[in-house]
């Protein structure tokens, strides 16, 4: 883009203005005529004298009739920040684009969401993996020219152009419902489906509806770190559910003042323990004794290779406590970010006035897109084939870890998702360090579980395996590197 030059005015403005703050020009000194300074400065009268409107409207020069110009008074920190703040707005009027302003040198300190967000520290840049057998979890698992029909049906659909619900577009709230009701077992009508900006928007709301600081918050132990940064940023003591085979466990006398339960019942993350039908029973059943609201995070169930994916959790509740979250991030490309919430009716109100406050609702273009990819039946098609390509993968990983690493091995997780998780029982934690860095020798990424867990991880060394988005082949020989890795390691 050409740089926009800074009109002249504004340089006069600007240098008359650091001339008052700096103090060289001190309160009650006359200015010189704009005649004489628009020839000192071989510039226009008229550029001169509209710097000289904008100083006077902003309270740093006052004209005196019949005497000239004058300085006011000395301008403190607070004065030049709104003086800055008008003239950008002047600029913006006059259709001119100012220079990128520079942020003055601040000691401010921040509020405590801001500290506490920086804490939970929730977030790396994205990178490009460099490593051939990156067995990193999270990044773009779609395939099969998904992004090419994307990009079609997206010229395709008309999509209005003006505002629109803060709960989403009607034809996508409708066709979700219909969706979550078929595949997921969800209980709900359009009017409850409230669209959002990915799960993570979702997570976020539904903390800020809920939460005081302070305030107890359950969470599985080890956690989505997505989950845990936004309640610990909204100031929630979170409390950790262990997880077994079976899933997380709620216990018997959950914490006075318990706001809500985070959960990932199809597919815990990171473990992969689907939840028993018992624990759901009662973790439904203790958050309507103690007046709590359950997050069911429902992020990868589609898939599941040997058996049909389990019902939510969210179609077993009968007291309406249950927020169902879920996410295209998985079945489509991350880079959408588009997600949906599930609104107990006791919710639905002050999660709409948090969505609109956050950003008046998410684009329109991408939900209406959606709408007709679900309502075409291209989205169910496209699950199926995700599915079985991903139930290839995930045989190549249960068959390479069984080949290469055998009894060095206790995989978890791997009847559904896109992620397992694998102990080496002969491994103590101290060396994973030395192991992660092995296989990156080898040119395999692998990542240890350790940050996910609340409390002490495992003994034993763990690592979290993301498949998704490697060939049968590719998982095949990464794993063949790891046990390589392995191998040097325990020596
Ligand atoms: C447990 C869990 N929930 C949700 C998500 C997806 O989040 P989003 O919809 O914000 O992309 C992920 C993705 O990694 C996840 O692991």
């Amino acid at each position: 883009m050409p740089a926009v030059a800074t009109p002249r005015w504004r340089r006069v403005y600007q240098d008359l203005r650091q001339a008052i703050e700096g103090g060289g020009l001190h309160a009650g000194a006359r200015l010189p005529s704009s005649r004489v300074h628009a020839a000192a400065l071989g510039v226009s009268r008229n550029t001169v004298l509209t710097a000289l409107a904008q100083l006077a409207a902003e309270g740093y020069v006052e004209g005196r009739v019949g005497a000239g110009t004058f300085v006011t008074s000395p301008v403190g920190a607070e004065a030049a920040g709104s003086a800055a703040d008008h003239a950008a707005a002047a600029d913006a009027t006059a259709g001119v684009v100012a220079g990128p302003a520079t942020p003055p040198p601040t000691a401010a300190p921040l509020a405590t969401f801001g500290a506490r967000a920086l804490a939970a520290r929730p977030w790396s840049p994205p990178t490009e993996s460099q490593l051939p057998f990156d067995f990193r979890y999270g990044t773009a698992t779609s395939d099969l020219g998904l992004t090419g029909r994307w990009r079609r049906l997206l010229r395709r659909t008309p999509a209005p152009i003006d505002y629109g619900d803060a709960a989403g577009y009607p034809p996508l709230r409708r066709a979700l419902a219909g969706y979550l009701e078929r595949r997921r077992g969800v209980r709900t009508v359009p009017e409850d489906v409230i669209v959002t900006s990915g799960s993570q928007q979702a997570l976020d709301l539904l903390a800020r509806v809920v939460l005081d600081p302070g305030a107890s918050a359950l969470v599985e132990d080890p956690v989505y770190q997505g989950a845990r940064g936004v309640l610990a940023a909204y100031g929630a003591t979170l409390v950790g559910m262990p997880v077994d085979g079976d899933g997380a466990r709620v216990p018997a006398r959950p914490p006075r003042g318990v706001r809500l339960a985070y959960v990932t019942p199809s597919h815990q993350f990171p473990t992969g323990a689907v939840m028993s039908l018992a624990r759901r029973r009662a973790l439904l059943s203790t958050a309507a004794r103690h007046g709590f609201w359950v997050i069911e995070d429902d992020y990868d169930a589609e898939f599941r290779y040997d058996v049909r994916p389990i019902p939510a959790l969210q179609g077993l509740d009968r007291s309406g406590r249950v927020a169902y979250v879920g996410t295209f991030s998985k079945v489509l490309f991350p880079a959408l970010r588009l997600g949906y919430l599930v609104a107990p009716p006791a919710l639905k109100a002050p999660l709409l006035a948090a969505k609109w406050l956050a950003d008046r609702h998410t684009p329109t273009l991408e939900q209406a897109t959606m709408a007709e990819f679900i309502d075409s039946g291209d989205f169910e098609r496209h699950l199926d084939r995700g599915r079985r390509r991903h139930a290839l993968r995930r045989a190549a990983l249960v068959r390479a870890l069984e080949r290469h690493l055998a009894e060095d091995a206790v995989a978890s997780g791997t009847a559904s998702g896109v992620h397992a998780l694998v102990r080496h029982p002969g491994v103590p934690r101290s060396r994973v360090r030395s192991l992660l860095d092995a296989a990156r020798e080898r040119g395999v990424g692998l990542y240890d579980s350790a940050p996910y867990y609340l409390r002490r991880p495992p003994a034993a060394a763990e690592i979290l395996v993301g498949y998704g988005a490697l060939e049968p082949e590719a998982i095949d020989e990464g794993v063949r590197r790891w046990a390589a890795a392995l191998r040097c390691c325990l020596r």
